[in-house]
C-alpha cells in the first residue's frame, strides 16, 4: 500500500470496524500450525489498537471469533481461546494505560466460565475510559444478535412495557449490543474475501466497506493508515440525492 504520511485532517472515522481475516493462509504460507497464525494475528491486533487509539477514532471493533466459529476443531479454538485469556491478562494494564474501555458482545454463554470472569472483570477495570472504545466480537453473529434484540422487544411487548407499534429501528436498535455506540463509518476486511461473514449486519447498513488482500497478521499501522485514507476518499450519501 502507499506510504504517503498520514495526514490527520479531515478527522479520523469516528467508528472503524475489522474483520480480522487470514491467520490460516498466513500460517499455511510459512508451513506452521495454524495456531501460530493466530499468534501472529494477536500481534496485530496491538499494533492496531495503538494506531487506531493514537489516530484519534473513538471505536475500534475488531471480529476476533464468529458464532460459525463453533465449527471449528476443538483444538484451533483451543488456541484461539488461548491467545484470548492471554491478550486480556496482559492487556489490562496497557489498555488502562492508554485510557482504552474494553467491550465484549457476542454470545457469553458459549465462552468458558473463566474467560466470562475475565471479560467481565476486564470490562469492569476499564469502563471509564474515555480515549477510544474497544470492541471484541466475541462468539458473535449479527443474525443471532438482530434475533436477540427483537426477542428482548417481543418481550416487552408481551409484558405491556411498550407497544408493538413502537417497535421501530430506533427502538430495535437500542436492544442490539451496540446500543449505546455509533454505526460503523467504515468496515475492513483484511485476506482479500469479499464478504461480511454475519458481522454488525444491522449497524452497517450504511458503512463504507474496504476489502484488503492483506493477511491479518501483516497489517500494520501503515495499512490502517491507508485504509482511513481510501475512506476519506469515499463519498457517503445516505440514498440521498447528490450534485
Ligand atoms: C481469522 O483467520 C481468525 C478467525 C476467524 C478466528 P482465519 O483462521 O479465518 O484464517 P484463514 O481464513 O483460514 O486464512
Ligand atoms: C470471519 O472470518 C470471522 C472472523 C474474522 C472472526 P471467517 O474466516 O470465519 O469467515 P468465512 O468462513 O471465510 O466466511
Ligand atoms: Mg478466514
Amino acid at each position: 500500500m502507499e506510504s504517503a504520511p498520514f495526514p490527520i485532517d479531515p478527522s479520523p472515522p469516528v467508528h472503524v470496524a475489522i474483520i480480522m481475516d487470514g491467520n490460516g493462509r498466513w500460517a499455511r504460507a510459512r508451513g506452521l500450525p495454524r495456531a501460530l497464525g493466530h499468534k501472529s494475528g494477536a500481534e496485530a491486533v496491538r499494533r492496531t489498537v495503538e494506531a487506531a487509539r493514537e489516530m484519534g477514532v473513538s471505536y475500534l471493533t475488531l471480529y476476533a471469533f464468529s458464532a460459525e466459529n463453533w465449527k471449528r476443531p476443538p483444538a484451533e479454538i483451543a488456541a484461539l481461546m488461548g491467545l484470548l485469556r492471554l491478550y486480556l491478562r496482559s492487556e489490562i494494564a496497557n489498555l488502562s494505560k492508554n485510557g482504552i474501555r474494553l467491550r465484549v458482545i457476542g454470545d457469553r454463554g458459549r465462552m468458558g466460565a473463566d474467560i466470562v470472569a475475565l471479560v467481565d472483570e476486564v470490562e469492569a477495570k476499564t469502563r471509564n475510559n474515555g480515549a477510544m472504545t474497544l470492541t471484541l466480537a466475541l462468539s458473535y453473529g449479527g443474525r443471532q444478535e438482530i434475533a436477540e434484540a427483537a426477542r428482548a422487544a417481543a418481550r416487552d411487548v408481551a409484558a405491556g412495557r411498550i407497544s408493538a407499534d413502537e417497535v421501530d429501528e430506533t427502538t430495535l436498535a437500542r436492544y442490539l449490543a451496540t446500543a449505546d455506540m455509533p454505526d460503523p463509518d467504515l468496515v475492513i476486511r483484511t485476506s482479500g474475501e469479499k464478504r461480511v461473514s454475519n458481522f454488525l449486519l444491522w449497524q452497517s447498513a450504511y458503512a463504507e466497506l474496504l476489502f484488503v488482500d492483506v493477511l491479518w497478521p501483516d497489517f500494520g499501522r501503515d495499512d490502517f493508515e491507508a485504509a482511513v485514507r481510501a475512506y476519506h476518499h469515499r463519498e457517503r450519501r445516505y440514498g440521498a440525492a447528490i450534485g
